[in-house]
């Protein structure tokens, strides 16, 4: 069984290599491809049972049918979020999606604590500046996270274990998730509160909810004024749920005190990549990344040595599953 694997680093060579090796009901023949997936390069996957995309390829409704006549059977995602594929044309094209529900939730909540923490006591600017032999401490004042609250929007796997850790640092933990409350959060003393009273009264807001037509812009001009005046907002969720252009007047008002994100609305042909030749072509990510107070990652808070292990080996298990009739993780069509 043949599979493509598009948008690929060597790190995904190294662990999809392995884990393939590691167990023998896999045995996959797995082709690595550095291009992008879409409508240009999708005739690339012509005789691959199995595609594989990464989170910003294109699985649009052409880019599928042009799989599909390809002989393309089998969809699978090594990422959790789904937000990229046209899901109601894979079903009309009867291509199952499978994506990797869980890997290391850790991986992603340590990453928005790391940004929490980097923002609050300006860890970039401090290091930057003893390098220079400057040991000065103006403009480094931080404050104690202890008795601060939190908000945790979306208490999944990530949020659950992101809203631990910050009650672990003494913060008064605020949830807003749509579904069942966590036990254990209610267990730590979170308290589940309307979306206005969390923006209202949280000094810290981190987003840990998936990227839905009803989540796209949930922090938006609005929702920001609605927020605590100089409170830090952390996305390691997806970029559309934020809009963009509404942070920067945030930014520069002084609403927003604070900005970590790790990953962009328009991150797509951007992040995993080295730009660092070219004149930055996003005006609004060039005027964030010039606010001392904002601190853009490149979509890296998945990439711990444990989550990219699972992400390989749960995807070809998946891809297994599938080859012998008893599939799995299939996302399915939102009602
Ligand atoms: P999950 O499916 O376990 O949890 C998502 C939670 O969001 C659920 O409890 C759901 O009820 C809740 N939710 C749905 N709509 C909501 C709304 N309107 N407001 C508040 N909550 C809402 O997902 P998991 O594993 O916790 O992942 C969360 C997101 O993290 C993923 O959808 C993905 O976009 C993102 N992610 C980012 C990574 C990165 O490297 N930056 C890596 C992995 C995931």
């Amino acid at each position: 069984m043949r599979m493509i694997l598009f948008s690929s680093r060597q790190y995904d060579v190294d662990t999809f290599n392995a884990a393939n090796a590691a167990d023998a009901a896999f045995g996959f023949d797995l082709h690595f491809q550095e291009s992008h997936l879409d409508a240009d390069t999708a005739v690339l996957a012509r005789g691959f049972d199995a595609v594989c995309p990464f989170v910003n390829d294109t699985l649009d409704a052409a880019v599928l049918e042009r799989l599909r006549e390809g002989g393309t059977r089998f969809i699978a995602l090594r990422s959790a979020g789904f937000n990229h594929v046209d899901l109601a044309a894979a079903a009309r094209l009867q291509l199952p999606v499978a994506r990797v529900p869980a890997y290391s939730p850790y991986a992603v909540a340590e990453h928005a604590v790391g940004l929490i923490l980097a923002l609050n006591r300006r860890l970039p600017r401090a290091v930057a500046r003893t390098r220079e032999g400057d040991f000065s401490l103006h403009g480094l004042l931080g404050f104690d996270l202890h008795g601060k609250t939190v908000g945790v929007i979306g208490t999944g796997m990530i949020g659950r274990v992101f809203g631990r850790i910050m009650a672990g640092f003494g913060m008064r933990v605020l949830a807003y998730d749509p579904g069942t409350p966590a036990a254990d959060l209610l267990a730590l003393g979170a308290q589940y509160v309307p979306l206005d009273t969390l923006l209202a009264e949280s000094d810290v807001v981190s987003l840990h909810c998936p990227l839905l037509p009803s989540t796209h812009h949930l922090i938006d001009d609005a929702a920001i004024a609605k927020m605590k005046r100089g409170a830090m907002l952390v996305n390691t969720s997806r970029g559309g749920l934020v809009e963009s252009n509404a942070l920067i007047g945030a930014l520069k008002s002084g609403q927003l005190g604070h900005l970590g994100l790790d990953v962009y609305e328009e991150e797509g042909g951007l992040f995993f990549e080295d730009h660092s030749n070219r004149p930055l072509q996003d005006d609004v990510l060039a005027r964030l990344l010039m606010f001392p107070n904002v601190i853009v990652t490149a979509h890296q808070a998945f990439f711990t040595r444990e989550a990219m292990d699972e992400i390989a080996r749960t995807t070809l298990a998946n891809l297994a599953a599938w080859r012998d009739g008893e599939p799995r993780n299939l996302v399915q069509l939102p009602a």
